[in-house]
């Protein structure tokens, strides 16, 4: 019987908030902050109608350490848990320091003037945290996190070592726009639009962005779609914790259309992080863009199509070598039915919620600052199971 205060009342918040209000055995009393507080007020209303649970609802603005310290002082919750953006990371995990709670996210965090993100800045707290007796998890979305579970999983069961890790994001769903994000676009934008980075033999390579491609024949009817190679955050901690990993990649499906559109923002300056003067004042392009793409929230009943996430691994098993793939496949309408939301936002939000039950029940508990493939993945992969993410495995 545990409180979780959950921060972020975007497209990931709404996905836990129902999530959590599904599993009362183990979140029995659950609050929601955000800046807006309407947007809280709407999802509250729409867990009330799908599941009776009451959510209580708060607003907040998580940049400002002393208003988040005095609002885990009056509501005295056991978990925060962070689905606002990355930006606000740090200022939150400072906030659970002074209160002694733990912490969960999905995102690494970023500074908000240089499109960087690093686990460097969250790692320097592990003293921190292990001094003041308590957790945080970082990275219990989807990639990041259920791909650090299917590492986990694949070395613990079927690998003695794994050479070659290829994780692959496709979304094969359609939302009819001409151009959105499927998650924030600010961050989406800034991530997709970085040097390409993988590992090999040792050493970090880079890319120009989007610039290597290859296709992928998904599996259950998806077919051939073309992919291309990005850095992403979990490649950092899976090179630091998977001893013997020869080459790791991330590569993600993005339509023409999506990329006409993305190159064209970019040329005409956009994608810009940083302010320019418009009329008097200073505004960052990519800022104004956010605010008119659509919100990710919104495309929960235009999305059509399934999403396929998964982990290719290459290694020896037995002094054999094997190739194996782990993927879940999630409909965006199935999930929009269950939850009023398109697959991105679930398939990040019905991890966040497992990783927070795994923390609350005890069974991922160790004090510091921890990536999800250092714990056991046995009881999360049974709950992906239990919870909406079903996955499967097939030697190649
Ligand atoms: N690991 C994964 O697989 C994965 C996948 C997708 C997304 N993500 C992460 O999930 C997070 C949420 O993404 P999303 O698509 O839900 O974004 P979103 O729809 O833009 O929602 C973000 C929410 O955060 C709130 N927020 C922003 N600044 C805040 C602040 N200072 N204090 C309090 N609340 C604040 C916003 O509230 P207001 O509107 O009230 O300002 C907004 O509702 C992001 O960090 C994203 O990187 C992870």
């Amino acid at each position: 019987m545990s409180h979780v205060l959950i921060i972020g009342a975007g497209g990931v918040g709404s996905v836990v908030v129902h999530k959590c209000a599904q599993v009362s055995e183990v979140f029995s009393r659950i609050t929601l902050a955000s800046r807006t507080v309407s947007k809280c007020k709407a999802i509250a209303a729409s867990v009330k109608e799908r599941t009776g649970v009451q959510v209580a609802v708060e607003q907040a603005d998580a940049d400002k350490v002393a208003e988040t310290v005095a609002l885990i002082q009056r509501i005295k919750p056991d978990l925060v848990l962070n689905v606002a953006l990355p930006y606000q990371d740090l200022p939150l995990m400072d906030a659970c320091l002074a209160t002694g709670v733990d912490y969960l996210d999905t995102a690494n965090y970023e500074p908000p003037d240089v499109a960087k993100f690093e686990y460097k800045w969250q790692w320097a707290y592990k003293e921190r945290f292990e001094k003041a007796g308590i957790m945080a998890l970082l990275g219990s979305g989807f990639d990041p996190g259920v791909t650090n579970v299917y590492c986990a999983w694949a070395l613990k069961h079927h690998f003695d070592e794994i050479h070659q890790l290829d994780i692959i994001d496709c979304n094969a769903g359609d939302h009819g726009q001409a151009f959105a994000t499927n998650f924030n676009p600010e961050i989406n934008i800034r991530e997709i639009t970085q040097r390409g980075r993988y590992w090999e033999h040792g050493e970090w390579m880079e890319t120009d962005p989007l610039s290597w491609s290859m296709t992928y024949d998904f599996p259950e009817g998806i077919g051939p779609k073309k992919c291309f190679l990005m850095y992403h955050e979990e490649l950092e901690s899976l090179v630091h914790n998977l001893k013997g990993l020869k080459r790791a990649r991330f590569w993600m499906t993005f339509s023409e259309q999506y990329l006409t559109h993305l190159r064209v923002l970019e040329n005409v300056g956009m994608t810009r992080i940083d302010p320019v003067r418009y009329q008097g004042a200073e505004i960052v392009p990519i800022q104004f863009l956010k605010a008119v793409l659509p919100e990710p929230a919104s495309l929960g009943p235009l999305t059509r199509g399934r999403t396929c996430i998964g982990c290719v691994f290459t290694g020896v098993k037995d002094g054999k070598e094997k190739r194996m793939y782990i993927y879940n496949i999630c409909s965006h309408e199935e999930a929009y039915r269950e939850v009023g939301s398109q697959a991105i936002s679930y398939t990040t939000g019905v991890p966040a919620m497992i990783g927070a039950k795994m923390m609350l029940q005890g069974r991922w508990k160790r004090a510091g600052v921890w990536n999800m493939e250092e714990f056991d993945p046995d009881p999360f992969m049974a709950d992906l199971n239990t919870y909406g993410l079903p996955w499967t495995v097939i030697e190649l």
